[in-house]
């Protein structure tokens, strides 16, 4: 059986940079595998998150993912806090993990930056919790960028040592899908920096909101530098911004890159650009008029929740129940 499963973190102000990365590589997995797509709200509040904002973010990234052709009804789309046994076994592989594995975590470093002692134990134990829910569908294949392949590292441990230590094989060993050309879509200001929502310029991103113009703007006023367009993949050398808008454009189209550095290799980046721009807003305003017509339903997109919410219960629960009779939990 092949399972996918994958989390979104539901913390607002989607971009193209979480479409290109995450949301556009969901849609062409489900022809392929059984898949469940999940919004990690509990992973959200590992940082601080306005309750408000939180629910508004978690039913923009709903619409998003069903706007972008994710079909709820073939697949599961859930939030996790509505399926307890994310947090159960969280707590499991809290008592599996060990500390000097989570202590290797760059993403905590980074996200707890030089004041770790008041970052919140949550954010420490992120980790166990992404591990618990792949692991809890007994998921065999996870899409995930770049930045997350040492969690998932951390959940083939976790996964092998709790077959180990309890003398069983109840979970699988899990394959990263590493998937498409753009995974990871850089800053417009700067090409050396993840396109982010926490960066204070705005020009920085395309946001999923934004209309027509401003994403036109936006490409208009990317930072570039003064050559030409590369004709090969070798002179992007020392050219971030280069290779970035080349590879955005790639991605949109969904073609290859040499492709891309064959039509454009030796133009100007002004004539590039208005191409990328026309590009973008084709590729993007339907998924964006969807979006804004799914989110003005905020009763339908509830509806898809719960109901994902319970389909991801009925999958889980005997799964869970096997691990607690593994682990010695008594169920009376
Ligand atoms: N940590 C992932 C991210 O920030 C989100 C995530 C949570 C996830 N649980 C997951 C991704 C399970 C894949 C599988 O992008």
């Amino acid at each position: 059986m092949h399972r996918v499963f994958s989390g979104i973190q539901p913390t607002g102000n989607l971009h193209l940079g979480n479409y290109l990365g995450a949301t556009r590589n969901w849609v062409a997995l489900q022809a392929d595998f059984e898949c469940i797509f999940c919004i990690v709200d509990m992973h959200a509040i590992t940082v601080w998150q306005d309750p408000e904002q939180l629910r508004a973010s978690t039913r923009e990234v709903a619409a998003s993912l069903i706007a972008a052709g994710v079909d709820p009804r073939r697949h599961v789309v859930f939030n996790q806090s509505q399926v307890p046994g994310h947090a159960e076994l969280a707590w499991i592989f809290n008592c599996v993990a060990r500390m000097g594995w989570l202590n290797r975590m760059t993403q905590f470093k980074e996200k707890a930056g030089k004041n770790k002692e008041n970052a919140s134990v949550g954010l420490f134990a992120y980790p166990n919790l992404m591990a618990a829910d792949i692991l809890l569908y007994k998921a065999t294949h996870v899409p995930v960028g770049d930045d997350q392949k040492q969690h998932l590292e951390l959940t083939r441990d976790i996964a092998q040592k709790f077959n180990n230590d309890f003398k069983c094989d109840i979970f699988p060993i899990v394959e990263p899908l590493i998937l498409g050309v753009a995974t990871r879509v850089m800053s417009l200001r700067d090409g050396t920096k993840k396109m982010s929502k926490s960066d204070p310029s705005d020009l920085s991103r395309i946001n999923m909101i934004d209309d027509a113009d401003t994403i036109a703007k936006k490409i208009r006023k990317a930072k570039t530098d003064p050559e030409d367009l590369p004709v090969s993949e070798e002179g992007f050398a020392g050219r971030p911004e280069a290779r970035n808008l080349m590879s955005i454009y790639a991605a949109l189209d969904g073609i290859e890159m040499d492709a891309v550095l064959g039509r454009f290799g030796g133009a100007q980046f002004s004539t590039f650009k208005q191409e990328l721009a026309d590009l973008a807003v084709a590729k993007l305003s339907p998924i964006q008029d969807e979006m804004r017509r799914l989110m003005a339903d905020p009763g339908y997109i509830d509806g898809v929740l719960r109901d994902g919410a319970a389909r991801a219960r009925a999958i889980a629960a005997p799964i869970m129940a096997e691990i607690q009779d593994i682990v010695g939990f008594l169920r009376a």
